[in-house]
């Protein structure tokens, strides 16, 4: 559809949202869908829920965060089960404000960002509408306007808990404007919008001698004192604070720890008792999620700061840390790159990959399990299958070290490398050695790498390096078979049907003459020779495997390429080494003969089709993993 035919329909869908009707009306309302009574924070978590929870692993996954926050889950789970679930249940922890701690660009404002369009969302469908006093510059809840002596009644018969009592303001309101009829005053449906500041707002502190704490509670306006008569009349007072504004959703509290405590005293109150007071005027009821962000080292030296401590029992810290999974951590890049403007540049396969296993190198902390380095716990960290671990020892090494995650290089960094190793490109593509580079002259300039840090982190670069020098064997020689897969299995049902043979002491039938005969013992050794299966422990090996088989036979699981890792392992090494010498001398020759040529071009292209690759990519890779193999 064109963009005007959308617009119109936008124009549509806004102009069908609207309601306004008495409050009378609006009890009506409360009858059939109580829910829209609902606080601020159960709002928050009911938002957070209509995207969906699925249960991975015995763990929750919510949706709402999943497609935009990556490798956070365990934070995320954490944040949703121990703060906004028990929250939207009015427990306890509702009065506290929240607090996001962790590293620089570990995603804390990119929460806070989803939570707020979350909630603009959300407030336009059906089950999250909120309706609020008509003409209130606050959007206060309409269900202020019952008497606390009724409330009780009210609870029985609508189930619904009031909260909160009638701002200044519209009590006012309510005398002069309705004769003091409830039932009559106007209420409508509002729509969150942290733009036309309804129910979102954001308080970011500034120069704390010139910032007034107008700007979080408002304040009496003294140029309409003499058309009121008194500072104490409630139309004298500006109710356009971000604690006003946020009223019935959420505030986001930008540096709060940096900023000057006045304000923040004014939080204590308003999460204890669900108000603030401001000045001389009295007492504000407001119902709102405060969520603020901080690292470790400024919340460190807060609470050290006896005088913080009032403050420090009202707050509670959620840990966001860094994503330690690479393939996560590649979609970081990945949806910071499509946001960027060098979304056209052509990055080379694996570029994204290398940079991530540097970055989540330097993020984790070495296990003192035996048989653990970095390498392998990156890898199951990653959900990798490796050999001799399994789940529980992943769940272990999580919990070693409990601020694993906290430091390390940060998703940023890699893209501001990225993009200065593309600027400092004559060509059209970069590659992951560039981006290595890149990462590792940048190491120079970063201010807040001690020189310790910076060793180690050289070392991953190193360790990347490594890495990729596999993956890009492993490209070239994929692509050097038409179909690599196939070759595999192949291979792999050969290799076990001898030995089948050999352990049950059976003989093998030509396929083509149908003699019988040995097995082949040389075929065999080629392959367990690749992994460093000595003469002794052959037989070992082989009967391993078998009972490998039968135990997937017995479950009716097919045994594949890839039920048992060392055997793939062994399968891909050989396979690699036939390939090995075609690759070498097909990659390397100064003046390829005519099929030399005609291989190379096939591959190209291939890897052009199927990999990702474009010319330059495919030729860079070419030649480095050539340069590889004649080391
Ligand atoms: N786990 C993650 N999943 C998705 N994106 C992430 C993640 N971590 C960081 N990012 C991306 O990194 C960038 C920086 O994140 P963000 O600004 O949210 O960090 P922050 O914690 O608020 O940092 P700061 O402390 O510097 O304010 C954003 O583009 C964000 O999308
Ligand atoms: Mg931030």
């Amino acid at each position: 559809m064109d963009i005007l035919g959308k617009l119109q329909e936008y124009r549509e869908e806004e102009k069908r949202l609207v309601w306004e009707g008495t409050f009378a009306e609006y009890l009506e309302i409360l009858r059939e869908r109580p829910e829209v009574a609902q606080s601020a924070h159960s709002r928050v978590y009911n938002m957070i829920k209509s995207h969906g929870i699925e249960e991975v692993n015995g763990k929750k996954r919510y949706n709402f965060f999943s497609n935009q926050i990556f490798g956070l889950e365990d934070a995320v789970e954490r944040l949703v089960e121990e703060y906004f679930h028990p929250s939207a249940k009015r427990l306890d922890v509702r009065k506290r404000i929240l607090l996001l701690m962790g590293p620089v660009s570990g995603g804390k404002s990119t929460i806070v960002t989803m939570l707020k369009r979350g909630l603009e969302a959300y407030s336009k469908t059906d089950e999250g509408a909120v309706y609020a006093i008509k003409g209130c510059p606050m959007h206060e809840d309409p269900l202020h306007l019952i008497p606390q002596s009724m409330r009780d009644d009210f609870q029985k018969q609508y189930g619904i808990r009031v909260e909160g009592s009638l701002s200044p303001l519209n009590m006012m309101r309510l005398e002069q404007e309705y004769d003091g009829r409830i039932e009559d005053v106007i209420i409508e449906r509002i729509f969150f919008s942290e733009d036309k500041r309804t129910g979102i707002g954001t308080f970011s502190p500034s120069d704390p001698k010139s910032q007034d704490i107008a700007d979080l509670t408002g304040s009496i306006d003294f140029s309409t004192i003499a058309e009121f008569g008194s500072e104490s009349d409630p139309r004298a007072y500006r109710f356009d604070g971000e604690l006003n504004k946020a009223n019935r959703g959420m505030m986001e509290f930008q540096e709060m720890l940096k900023c000057d405590e006045k304000f923040l005293w004014h939080l204590l109150s308003l999460t204890q008792e669900g108000n603030f007071k401001a000045g001389r005027f009295a007492l504000i009821s407001a119902d709102e999620l405060i969520v603020a962000h901080t690292n470790e080292a400024e919340y460190k030296s807060f609470i050290s700061n006896k005088k913080n401590e009032a403050l420090h029992s009202r707050i509670i810290v959620m840990p966001i840390p860094y994503n330690l999974k690479v393939s996560e951590e590649e979609k970081i890049y990945e949806k910071m790159i499509d946001d960027s403007d060098i979304a056209d540049f052509h990055i080379a396969p694996h570029a994204l990959r290398v940079a991530a296993i540097f970055s989540v190198l330097t993020r984790m902390k070495e296990s003192t399990k035996q048989g653990v380095d970095f390498v392998k716990k990156m890898r199951l960290y990653d959900g990798e299958n490796v050999e001799g671990f399994n789940h529980a020892d992943v769940e272990e090494l999580k919990k070693e070290f409990p601020d694993e995650g906290m430091s390390g290089i940060d998703p940023r960094y890699v893209i501001n490398r990225i993009s200065s190793a593309i600027i400092r490109k004559d060509v059209p593509a970069i590659s992951p050695l560039d981006v290595l580079r890149s990462l590792k002259d940048g190491l120079d300039q970063h201010a807040s790498i001690s020189k310790e840090d910076r060793e180690k982190y050289i070392n991953f670069i190193s360790v990347a390096r490594k890495e990729y020098d596999d993956i890009a064997k492993k490209e070239v020689q994929k692509a050097f078979v038409y179909s690599y897969e196939e070759s595999a299995k192949t291979l792999m049902d050969n290799y076990l049907d001898n030995v089948e043979a050999y352990c049950n002491k059976n003989k093998l039938r030509d396929p083509l003459t149908g003699d019988e005969m040995n097995p082949d013992e040389k075929l065999m050794r080629s392959i367990e020779e690749q992994i460093g299966i000595s003469e002794n422990a052959k037989k070992a090996f082989r009967e391993e495997i078998l009972i490998r088989i039968s135990a997937y036979a017995r479950k009716g699981k097919k045994f594949d390429y890839n039920s048992h890792e060392r055997l793939r392992e062994a399968i891909q090494k050989k396979l690699f080494a036939d390939l090995k010498d075609v690759v070498k001398i097909t990659t390397s020759t100064k003046t390829p003969d005519e099929s030399q040529l005609k291989k190379v071009n096939e591959v190209i292209a291939r890897l052009i089709d199927e990999h990702g690759y474009n010319s330059i990519s495919a030729n860079d890779l070419l030649r480095y993993v050539g340069s590889l193999l004649n080391r």
